[in-house]
């Protein structure tokens, strides 16, 4: 008799404690990808996380002056190489070189105080 497979999902990848990230702060984290290893900018609002790739749309390089550290003002995420500025709720680069460019989203969510890389819709 054939028994149907459950469809299993593998656990999600858990990329730190949310406690790691200052309320209103972002700190970037190492994530493995499809793609392979990123470095990802976790932006935290209270219980809400939001996940970007850390790659500038302007020219390549890394948004944060220092491991981790970013500069934010309000609801804005500045890189600290050219100055483009984005905003934190969707990425959107609302001024400098790549102004109208986005920060590219990855889905992350947060489950037990851990903050975790959501799964890619699977077929
Ligand atoms: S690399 Fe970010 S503004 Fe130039």
């Amino acid at each position: 008799m054939d028994t149907a497979s459950p469809l299993e999902s593998p656990p999600p990848q858990v990329l730190c404690p949310l406690d790691q990230i200052p309320d209103g702060g972002a700190t970037a984290v190492d994530a493995m990808l499809a793609d392979g290893e990123e470095s990802l900018i976790l932006l935290r609002q209270g219980e809400q996380v939001r996940g970007y790739l850390n790659i500038c749309p302007h020219a390549g390089n890394r948004l944060d002056y220092a491991p981790g550290k970013f500069l934010l003002k309000n609801d804005t995420l500045i890189c600290a190489v050219h100055g483009a500025t984005f905003n934190r709720a969707d990425g959107l680069c609302t001024g400098g070189p790549c102004r109208g460019q986005h920060l590219r989203t990855v889905p992350v969510c947060v489950i037990d105080d851990a903050v975790c890389l959501e799964h890619a819709g699977s077929a």
